[in-house]
């Protein structure tokens, strides 16, 4: 359905989205965009995309990593396991800190205590620490988690965006995603009490995010898990009309 675009093309695109996106924000809001990185191919689009957001008025804030379980390129290169997260604001918008479970990565720092080796979770008073811009507890979407949306394929875990959310808004405030594939954004702020606007230039996806919040409205549930959105469609198809849309029976 889409066509390449240049790498020029590609910003000239975004410069639009970003600036009617400075228009209708808050006075005083925060933007998130998760971007890629081609490594391949100078990292384009990411260091292009970062110089276009440098001459608007939105401020840079964090540039956050977000850790992949899996990845790819294991043979002949440094295993890809990032995404990025870009945060900037319109105006002076309040940030609230949030909290993780320790993440077991940092179980292995060791200090000697009273002569007695301890290990960070152990010294620690509390189960928590402050969120930094280095995410490694949120993990990757896979199809035996419920928020799992089998053919969402740029499927962003669910704790990732309520993260954003409560650190960046208060309940009952406005959330939009231009972009909303699974609809992940729609149910995260269904599920912290924020209202969303939201929109795909795809049908099928616009479908399945209306059918996500249907199905957290209805069964509480916040993805198919490994069914899918069409479940009940598909069951209704025959085996020959089934392989007319490349199912294979
Ligand atoms: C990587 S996904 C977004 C992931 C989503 N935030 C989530 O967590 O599930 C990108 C989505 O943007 C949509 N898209 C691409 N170009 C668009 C455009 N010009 N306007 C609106 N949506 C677009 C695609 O159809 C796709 O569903």
């Amino acid at each position: 359905m889409f066509q390449k675009q240049t790498v020029k093309e590609f910003i000239e695109w975004c410069n639009k989205w970003i600036q009617n996106s400075y228009d209708i924000l808050a006075e005083n809001s925060a933007l998130y965009v998760w971007l890629g990185a081609d490594q391949n191919d100078n990292f384009q689009p990411l260091p292009q995309f970062m110089i276009m957001m440098s001459v608007t008025d939105f401020k840079s804030r964090s540039f956050i990593t977000m850790r992949n379980q899996r990845g790819y390129g294991t043979q002949k290169n440094w295993m890809a396991i990032r995404q990025e997260l870009l945060y900037y604001t319109k105006g002076n918008p309040e940030y609230k800190v949030q909290y993780t479970d320790i993440p077991k990565i940092l179980k292995g720092y060791y200090k000697e205590v009273e002569g007695k080796i301890t290990e960070t979770s152990e010294r620690s008073k509390s189960d928590t620490i402050r969120s930094g811009n280095v995410w490694v507890d949120i993990q990757q979407v896979f199809y035996r988690m419920e928020e799992n949306v089998n053919g969402c394929y740029g499927q962003k875990p669910l704790k990732s965006i309520e993260r954003i959310i409560r650190a960046s808004s208060l309940e009952g405030e406005l959330i939009t995603d231009f972009f909303s594939h699974s609809g992940t954004t729609l149910i995260a702020a269904e599920r912290t009490n924020r209202r969303c606007f939201t929109i795909d230039i795809d049908p099928l996806f616009a479908e399945i995010s209306i059918r996500s919040l249907e199905h957290l409205r209805t069964d509480g549930k916040s993805g198919w898990q490994a069914s899918n959105p069409f479940a009940k469609e598909l069951s209704e198809l025959n085996n020959k009309e089934l392989e007319e849309i490349g199912i294979t029976v």
